[in-house]
């Protein structure tokens, strides 16, 4: 079998990963629904736009690996939903945030107009930044676990994939990258923050709520980075190959933009070949649970096979 029919067969064999992608993306719906509750009074207008924002739509991947990963240590499904939900409402934030006028200024998202475009800039901004305080006040929150030690360690971890020596740092860079110009491993850098990071936390907090040992946390974020990384990569390769209609969201913006990917750097057929071997490298981190990591297995797959 030659790679392409390769790629195309492991696309086709990743039933059971899909059909659960739906039963969790379902769940924190759900979740996300009942935290995000509207309030009589002016300030509803903020929280319609987060609900905007974090429901309907979405491939709710890092959800399905806060859960899936928690899955692994048989955390209950009610704590697992919250941490998956906490992560969720980040990712939309950096989705608002993401789409401003002042960084990628993009009109469509989840194939429906950006919060400032339905409601407005400063809604907007504020929207993400409730929707980025809420997800902290979901993770402190007893419910989420009876140990407070557990709790705060996953503050710590979210925290810090989140600002500034993970995604908002990522975001910056990737606004300076024309001017900065990075090498190859720079570029791998700016993307595992902008993007790596908050995958792999997905994954680190079911371990965490686990009370897996700091090697398996460890090892289950080292999977989460380079499918991270594949996933961005992939993404880039989507802004060349696919259409809004597809995606959801405008395409052909990066080059216009002078944005840093490896698809610049190496190519379609390159950018391709490098997530497909971090798909690879991912699975390795997940050896120590065997078949129990099936599912974790055709998420990294899915990340570089997804048509959207
Ligand atoms: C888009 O993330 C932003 C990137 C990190 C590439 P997703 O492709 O996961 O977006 P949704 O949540 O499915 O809309
Ligand atoms: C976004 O990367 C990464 C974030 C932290 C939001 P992109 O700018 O490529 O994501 P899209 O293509 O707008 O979804
Ligand atoms: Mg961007
Ligand atoms: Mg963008
Ligand atoms: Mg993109």
């Amino acid at each position: 079998m030659n790679s392409q029919a390769a790629q195309n067969k492991s696309a086709d064999d990743l039933g059971a990963f899909k059909a659960e992608l739906v039963a969790v993306a379902d769940a924190t719906n759900a979740t996300l629904d009942k935290l995000l509750p509207l309030v009589p009074g002016p300030e509803n207008r903020v929280i319609e736009a987060m609900r905007y924002a974090a429901l309907d739509g979405g491939k709710r991947l890092r959800p399905f690996l806060a859960v899936a990963s928690g899955d692994l240590f048989d955390v209950p499904r009610a704590r697992s939903l919250r941490a998956a939900a906490a992560v969720e409402m980040i990712h939309c934030y950096s989705l608002v945030h993401d789409d401003l006028p002042a960084m990628d200024d993009d009109d469509l998202r989840r194939g429906r107009p950006t919060v400032h475009k339905k409601f407005d800039e400063a809604t907007a901004i504020l929207a993400g930044d409730a929707l980025l305080t809420e997800a902290f006040t979901v993770l402190a929150d007893p419910a989420t676990h009876p140990d407070g030690a557990v709790r705060a360690n996953l503050v710590a971890e979210l925290a810090r994939a989140s600002g500034v020596h993970g995604m908002v740092g990522g975001q910056m860079y990737d606004l300076r990258a024309a001017e900065v110009n990075p090498d190859d491993a720079g570029l791998k850098r700016l993307q595992n923050m902008k993007t790596g990071c908050i995958i792999a936390v997905a994954c680190r907090m079911g371990a965490v709520l686990g009370g897996a040992s700091p090697a398996t946390v460890e090892a289950l974020g080292q999977y989460g980075m380079d499918m991270g990384l594949a996933f961005q990569i992939a993404d880039d390769v989507l802004d060349v190959e696919s259409t809004a209609a597809e995606t959801g969201k405008a395409t052909g913006k990066d080059a216009a933009a002078g944005k840093a990917t490896f698809v610049d750097r190496l190519g379609l057929e390159g950018a391709k070949n490098l997530a497909h071997s971090l798909v690879k490298q991912a699975g390795n981190h997940l050896a120590q649970f065997g078949n129990k990591a099936n599912l974790l297995q055709q998420a990294a797959m899915f990340a570089v096979t997804r048509r959207n």
